[in-house]
């Protein structure tokens, strides 16, 4: 029966259900961004989260963690295959980031999201108690929103967007176009990372719905920030999301992470400079175009061998899709290649891990990293830099970042390079690694400045009293 006050529905639970060959089951936190940002907001909440729990055909009973309540849904192979491996992430994916990849535009997938986004928001509708709240989150959902208003025509609904919203040229090659605009018009606030996203939904909206014949009846008008849908009005607008900066920044602090972080040092060989990629592998994160600018910078002299070392983790991610295939088996070998040019035994110039790590690992990572390189093609935030600058209490180390993720709006402070631009690339990571101290800490007091006082917290609870679920504190 429905109870919960506040409602967060996204593709995956917080948790991720990790089965042994033996049988043996235990819960992991899920990878990616979304997660990241939105746990320790929910957490402080108590609501309920409505998600898959990340291995296809188990049937899981809701259970609480600490308070938040889990309620699991379940997808079959078939689901996993056509709906998430699918439509969600060969299809939207490499749609939504630029056409980086070729979507893949398939009517059996797109037959897969409407069914699981049904399942989704039945799920929803069940679990949200009267007039409660429901935040529904990123591009496999598009459609919850709508299908949840006419189910349950109480709630108040939002929609926030996690990834890049494309330019309209792109988004109109999808074939489902006005299924998925009508989709998200479910909600009383669609929101986005950034005003362009927010901007071209508006257009698309007017445009595509606006001159559906079938819907005549329907009025879709839009203003600034507004779309009327017969009596209904929903807002749209610009949330840059975050991450919880306190909390990492009391982390890096502690005894157990300075230590580690010192042990990373040494463990590499004390190198002069350590550059850091921490990336889930996905192919829209430039991960090889890093690797190839720090492989030029090896073979033209610029940097030496002895001196820098570069450690890339890589986070599993998505592993049956054909894309990621491909670009594991050429990272790797990029990885591979550069290594057999430039190690000595014992001394590998690029340490590549295709491994998940824990939070406190991570946190040593980044307080041991002199150059931290984000290098995404496209990416709608990117929180990765954010968690670097909140570990570095001590001022030091300095980020490269591209221009291309939502964050490059917010950290100006940073060495800002177009990924495309090789050479570009290559003199922004010599500037950093031969960074003057004292600049290095003035870009980095900047930087800090601006993600500390914007911390998820406050991404959230702008979003929420937009919603108007939530008044000004
Ligand atoms: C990005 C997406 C999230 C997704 C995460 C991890 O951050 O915006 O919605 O959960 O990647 O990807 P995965 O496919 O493993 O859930």
């Amino acid at each position: 029966e429905a109870r919960a006050e506040f409602v967060v529905v996204a593709n995956r639970l917080p948790v991720d259900l990790d089965r042994a060959e033996d049988g043996t089951q235990r819960w992991t936190q899920s990878p990616g961004g979304l997660v990241s940002a939105l746990e320790p907001f929910l957490r402080s909440r108590k609501g309920a989260w409505v998600g898959w729990p990340g291995v296809p055909d188990v049937e899981v009973d809701e259970f609480t963690d600490d308070g938040l309540v889990l309620h699991p849904v379940t997808l079959t192979s078939a689901d996993v295959r056509d709906y998430y491996e699918g439509f969600s992430n060969a299809t939207l994916w490499p749609l939504y980031h630029d056409v980086v990849a070729r979507p893949i535009f398939d009517r059996g997938w797109w037959e897969a999201y409407v069914r699981v986004n049904r399942r989704f928001a039945e799920a929803s509708a069940a679990v949200a108690g009267e007039g409660a709240t429901v935040w529904v989150q990123d591009y496999q959902l598009q459609l919850v929103p709508s299908m949840l208003r006419e189910l349950r025509p109480d709630l108040r609904i939002g929609f926030f967007l996690h990834i890049p919203f494309p330019p309209v040229e792109l988004f109109m090659q999808m074939p489902w176009r006005a299924e998925i605009v009508r989709g998200l018009i479910g909600a009383d606030l669609v929101g986005f990372h950034r005003p362009g996203g927010a901007q071209n939904f508006l257009w698309l909206a007017r445009q595509l719905i606006g001159l559906e014949p079938s819907r005549g009846s329907v009025g879709v008008r839009s203003r600034p920030g507004m779309v009327q849908v017969g009596d209904r009005t929903v807002r749209v607008g610009a949330f840059p999301i975050s991450i919880d900066a306190a909390g990492l920044d009391t982390l890096a602090r502690t005894k157990a992470v300075t230590d580690s972080a010192a042990q990373v040092r040494a463990d590499l060989g004390n190198p002069e400079t350590i550059l850091l990629g921490v990336d889930r592998l996905d192919y829209t994160k430039g991960i090889d175009l890093r690797l190839q600018a720090f492989h030029e910078l090896l073979q033209e002299g610029r940097v030496k061998p002895e001196n820098v070392t570069f450690v890339q983790l890589a986070t599993p991610s998505r592993e049956r899709v054909e894309h990621y295939q491909r670009m594991r088996g050429e990272i790797e070998q990029m990885v591979g290649r550069i290594n057999g040019e430039f190690a000595r035994v014992g001394h590998p110039v690029v340490h590549y891990l295709h491994q998940s790590v824990n939070r406190t690992e991570l946190a040593a990572f980044f307080s041991a990293a002199d150059v931290m390189v984000v290098t995404p093609l496209r990416d709608g935030m990117n929180l990765v830099c954010k968690e670097y600058v909140a570990c570095r209490h001590d001022l030091g180390g300095s980020l490269v970042l591209s221009e291309f993720a939502g964050a490059a709006a917010e950290l100006s402070s940073a060495f800002l390079v177009n990924p495309h631009d090789l050479d570009g690339v290559k003199n922004a990571l010599e500037q950093a690694i031969t960074l003057d101290p004292a600049e290095g800490r003035r870009r980095m007091r900047a930087l800090r400045r601006q993600v500390l006082t914007h911390d998820v917290d406050r991404w959230a609870r702008s979003f929420l009293e937009a919603l108007g679920s939530e008044t000004a504190a």
